[in-house]
């Protein structure tokens, strides 16, 4: 079987490295468009980070959240008997934390069990986890929080958004006492763009992004697996620097086929997108307001596309562009505020459907 082995990011990669070399201070966002290698990168770290740290890395994208209890579940890592009883394991604290380097879920000990599920109050949850971090430190090691799709707690409401209750003890971890990096990853940038209109973030936090391959790093990509010029060219052409795309391309037998298949796939969706709009109208919700999306507007924006690869945040009207950020089809980079397709595969797509809109 061929093994794809992971590749180059030595910028984002040093990025980190300083982040985690210094003391916490700052919330670290990690975003970039869908599919372009954000957990690919975080995990890849972490399996080579040097044992004197400890992360906790939580993956909500599995996860169902639909209330608040869900996502205090989710973040603890609970072993269960068969019979569906909670294992009885480890005691204290520092009997916890000893010898763990790396785990999936914040482990809990029996005793504090009651503690963290009572009254269904993010402070209990969150003390027990500070407490946990503090004993990470005493063992000499440096503890790091990861939590990926981290826009999936967006909806879920206790007195007012979650998401409040998270960011304050994210900034308590930080800026305030200095215990624990975090990490924060989505790929939804309108979640990103709320995270960055954010008060009480001003200051607080920094936005790492991880953008799909440049053409150079593609390039040497694609050179590991021999791809030709010919071949190579296509792939750009088509796939752009979107990881996930690449690796299909190099795992299939008729690589310039490949590209023209998912290329006509994701023209496809786009035109049908656009075809539905169109025939029969689409609406989107916005805080409290159903808004109508207007067919005129998604076509103007995106023939803007036919000769730019991107347009800024301010050349578009807010509805279309939550419309064309949700559907996946454009990307809102927050540190440029500029406006660009989910992928180079999007561009050349979204050229193609405008030559005949
Ligand atoms: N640096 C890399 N080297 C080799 N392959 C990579 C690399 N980054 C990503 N990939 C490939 O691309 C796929 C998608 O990457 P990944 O799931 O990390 O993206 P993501 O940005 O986390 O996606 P999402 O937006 O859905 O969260 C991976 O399964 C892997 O095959
Ligand atoms: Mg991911």
């Amino acid at each position: 079987m061929r093994r794809i082995e992971f590749h180059d990011r030595a910028k984002e990669k040093q990025e980190i490295g300083d982040i985690l070399g210094a003391e916490p201070s700052l919330i670290t966002f990690v975003c970039g468009p869908i599919n372009s290698g954000k957990t690919t990168l975080i995990t890849h770290l972490i399996e080579e980070l040097p044992a004197d740290y400890v992360v906790f890395y939580i993956n909500l994208r599995t996860k169902l959240l639909s209330s608040y209890g869900d996502f205090i579940e989710s973040l603890f890592e609970m072993e269960i008997e068969t019979g569906g009883a909670i294992k009885k394991g480890k005691e204290t604290l520092a009997e916890l934390v000893s010898g763990v380097t790396k785990v999936a879920g914040i482990p809990i000990t029996r005793e504090f069990i009651d503690y963290v599920f009572k009254d269904n109050k993010p402070k209990n949850a969150f003390s027990y986890m500070l407490k946990l971090f503090e004993e990470v430190k005493k063992s000499g090691k440096q503890p790091v929080l990861v939590l990926d799709e981290l826009q999936k707690i967006g909806d879920v409401k206790l007195n007012g958004p979650l998401i409040y209750e998270l960011f304050n003890f994210f900034i308590d971890l930080t800026k305030e006492l200095h215990l624990c990096h975090v990490f924060a990853a989505t790929s939804d940038s309108l979640f990103i763009e709320q995270v960055y209109s954010q008060a009480m973030l001003e200051g607080r936090c920094r936005y790492l992004l991880v953008d799909d391959f440049d053409r150079e790093t593609t390039m040497n990509f694609l050179d590991k697996y021999n791809f030709s010029d010919a071949e190579k060219e296509a792939a750009w052409d088509f796939c752009g620097g979107k990881p996930v795309c690449l690796v299909e391309l190099v795992n299939s037998g008729d690589r310039g086929k490949k590209a023209c298949e998912m290329f006509n796939v994701t023209s496809g969706r786009i035109e049908t997108e656009l075809k539905v709009v169109n025939e029969l109208g689409a609406k989107i919700k916005i805080g409290d307001n159903i808004c109508d999306i207007h067919y005129p507007n998604l076509i103007e924006i995106l023939r803007k596309f036919v000769e730019r690869d991107e347009i800024s945040i301010n050349e578009i009207d807010e509805i279309s562009k939550r419309y064309l950020v949700k559907e996946n089809i454009l990307f809102v980079d927050p540190l440029s505020k500029m406006i660009k397709p989910q992928s180079q595969l999007n561009l050349s797509a979204i050229r193609e459907v405008m030559r005949d809109a």
